[in-house]
């Protein structure tokens, strides 16, 4: 009798984390090499710029943060190669609405004023726009930080204010401006690979919620804390005045929060997705856009194989190391319409942030590995 008591307590508490994992991990099975099938629910599309730019990681407001160091250091993925020698990232702006702009001419370079670049490896980018405040996470060498700077688009230089280190941020990845200087942000992971790569795999598979949500007033670091854990947190962004939402790339889905008039958080729900979900926008009419990884395994495959990756190399097997198959994925979600896949497919891989612009009709796609910006249609 205790011992059935006993049993049925434990399948209790591990049922639903079984359950749980499950469904994580079929989902990302589903759609191995050769087991993909494609989805393209959007109307045409068309890779743009692609000799110029490339580890690009953001589309917010067509501000480019790009990152090519990423194929030897990258804090997220646990790839620590700094012997090989390590390129720094930039930052661009993409003027893809100028229709009198060559690609070529659309793409242009932001300089960053009062800032050493040597050690810049942006991640994700926040711009808040009433301040022309501009916010970069930096997976720099010598410890993550969040970079602020003014932004003049019409200069297009980004003139450096401040560096924000603090012990809750510890492996920052995203950002989203609540105005005034009060951010949110997340931490993917509580163990980072580079103090043990192992135990930093361990976390994201086994879907604990060591990664966190911090919210600061930048203006005073005292107001920092923890309101939120999830495992492996990513994207990060309000979906209307009340409600934030956060992508769990280990879930893998999307959780909602309501947001208390003191920035603690209040969990809502959540929604899955049939892929490691990276990161999430909201477009014009209010859906959230989600893009994601396909199959995992196969995007830390190409993470491991990029460190030896030379586009120029005259050797065969460093060309052949720049491949990227680690399928995209790429969705939207409204309350009213449910889950909607828009695609699905390794032409344009390692997908990992979708932005649209839904006055023009128009999305763009960046991949964590990927040459250029995916445009599409719809
Ligand atoms: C995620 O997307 C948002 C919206 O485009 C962007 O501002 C943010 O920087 C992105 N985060 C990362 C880590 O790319
Ligand atoms: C940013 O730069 C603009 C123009 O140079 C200036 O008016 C504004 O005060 C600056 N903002 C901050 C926060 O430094
Ligand atoms: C915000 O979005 C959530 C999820 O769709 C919804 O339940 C809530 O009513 C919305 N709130 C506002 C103020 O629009």
């Amino acid at each position: 009798m205790a011992r059935t008591t006993l049993f049925l307590l434990t399948l209790a508490l591990i049922g639903p984390y079984l359950y749980d994992r499950y469904l994580g991990i079929s989902s990302v099975l589903s759609d191995r090499p050769g087991k993909l099938k494609s989805i393209h629910n959007i109307k045409q599309h068309e890779v743009k710029v692609q000799d110029r730019i490339r580890n690009c990681e953001d589309v917010g407001l067509a501000i480019l943060s790009c990152d090519p160091g990423r194929d030897r250091w990258n804090t997220v993925m646990g790839s620590f190669h700094p012997e090989l020698g390590i390129a720094s990232g930039a930052l661009y702006i993409y003027d893809y609405s100028n229709p009198g702009l060559s690609d070529d001419e659309a793409l242009k370079s932001l300089t960053l004023k009062n800032f050493n670049v040597d050690d810049f490896h942006p991640l994700g980018i926040e711009f808040d726009s009433p301040t022309s405040t501009l916010y970069v996470v930096n997976h720099a060498q010598s410890g993550s930080a969040i970079e602020v700077f003014n932004l003049s688009i019409k200069s297009l230089t980004a003139t450096h204010i401040k560096t924000f280190k603090h012990p809750l941020l510890h492996s920052p990845n995203s950002i989203h401006s609540l105005g005034s200087g009060k951010i949110f942000f997340t931490n993917d992971h509580n163990l980072r690979a580079s103090l043990s790569p192992l135990l930093s795999k361990i976390e994201t598979w086994s879907g604990i919620p060591g990664g966190s949500v911090i919210y600061v007033d930048l203006n005073d670091p005292s107001t920092a804390k923890t309101v939120a854990r999830v495992g492996f947190a990513n994207g990060i962004t309000m979906l209307n005045s009340t409600t934030l939402a956060v992508a769990s790339s280990s879930k893998p889905g999307v959780l909602f929060y309501h947001v208390t008039p003191d920035y603690s958080l209040q969990y809502k729900g959540l929604i899955r997705v049939p892929a490691a979900v990276d990161n999430i926008s909201v477009d014009g009419k209010g859906k959230l856009l989600m893009a994601g990884h396909a199959f995992a395994p196969e995007l830390i495959k190409v993470a491991k194989r990029r460190a030896k990756c030379n586009f120029e190399s005259e050797k065969e097997e460093e060309r052949k190391a720049c491949e990227n198959g680690a399928p995209s994925w790429v969705g939207e979600w409204s309350e009213e319409k449910g889950l909607r896949e828009l695609y699905k497919d390794v032409e344009y891989g390692s997908s990992s942030t979708a932005v649209r612009d839904t006055t023009r009709g128009l999305g763009m796609v960046v991949g964590l590995y990927e040459r250029g910006v995916f445009v599409f249609r719809e």
